[in-house]
């Protein structure tokens, strides 16, 4: 009886956990509302009042400018920003999109870190974040964005090496560091990423030993290095 009884007891404290667990962890489009609410918050300036005017809480984040959902989750699947004069720092929270499968921030005027919480969106095969004014390291953790295909990083002030876990990213289509402050050698993992077709690594300060596998990728079509030390 004794047992009978600690053994539903056990049961119904289990069963506890897992609906705790599950509302714990159950993201939605809410989820994804708290998350633009708050990259909205670190934009300093939007001198179109674009996101100022447009990103209300009286519509849905689908109809969002910029903002694109998945018919499927109904979660954002892409955030294309683009020629916005944006002005400030990425919210953290924007790794909580876990749907997200494009992030496009190019030509604005975006600062700081390159987000770690940005590795945590598994599903992104875009990210396109050139002529910005991005700083620091590239983080090892980019591996873990294992869908990515374009990974767009130019005109920024990008510095340090290129992590060796960028030769996990073996979807890589595109690699483009153009133009940013990088230097050490050139990861010689980059010759694992069969899928390369274009890669563009010309001014910043790598020293200039091509790793010779790079010749074994063959749907390489354009390697541009000039303009480094
Ligand atoms: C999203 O989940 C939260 C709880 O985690 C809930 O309060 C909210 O109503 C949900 N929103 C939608 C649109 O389902
Ligand atoms: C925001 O922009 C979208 C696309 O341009 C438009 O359809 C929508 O009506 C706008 N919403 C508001 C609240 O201005
Ligand atoms: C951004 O600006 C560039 C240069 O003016 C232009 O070629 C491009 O079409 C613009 N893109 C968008 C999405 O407005
Ligand atoms: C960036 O956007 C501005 C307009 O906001 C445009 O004049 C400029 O040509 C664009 N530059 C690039 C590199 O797309
Ligand atoms: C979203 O991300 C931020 C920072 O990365 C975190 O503090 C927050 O609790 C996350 N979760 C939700 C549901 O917004
Ligand atoms: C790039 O970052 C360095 C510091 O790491 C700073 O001295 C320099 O002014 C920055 N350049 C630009 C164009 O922001
Ligand atoms: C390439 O991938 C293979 C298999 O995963 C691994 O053993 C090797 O170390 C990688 N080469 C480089 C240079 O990272």
């Amino acid at each position: 009886m004794v047992n009978l009884l600690s053994c539903i007891l056990l049961f119904l404290l289990s069963l506890h956990c897992f609906v705790a667990c599950l509302a714990v962890n159950t993201k939605n489009i809410t989820t994804d509302q708290y998350a633009l609410l708050a990259f909205k918050s670190l934009i300093t300036s939007d001198p179109y009042d674009i996101l100022s005017k447009n990103w209300s809480t009286s519509s849905s984040v689908c109809n969002w400018v910029g903002v694109t959902c998945d018919e499927r989750h109904g979660r954002v699947r892409s955030l294309i920003l683009r020629n916005m004069s944006l002005k400030g720092t990425v919210s953290p929270n924007l790794g909580n999109l876990s749907f997200l499968v494009m992030l496009d921030l190019k030509n604005n005027s975006f600062g700081g870190q390159f987000l770690t919480e940005v590795c945590r969106l598994r599903r992104l095969k875009v990210l396109h974040i050139s002529y910005n004014k991005f700083e620091g390291g590239i983080p090892a953790a980019l591996e873990d964005l294992s869908q990515l295909q374009y990974l767009y990083l130019a005109a920024n002030n990008f510095s340090g090496s290129v992590p060796q876990s960028i030769g996990k990213l073996r979807q890589l289509k595109v690699l483009d560091t153009f133009q940013n402050r990088l230097s050490g050698p050139i990861p010689q993992s980059i010759s694992n990423l069969s899928s390369l077709e274009y890669i563009d690594l010309s001014s910043n300060y790598f020293s200039c030993t091509i790793p010779e596998e790079i010749g074994y990728l063959d749907k390489l079509e354009l390697l541009v290095l000039g303009d480094n030390s």
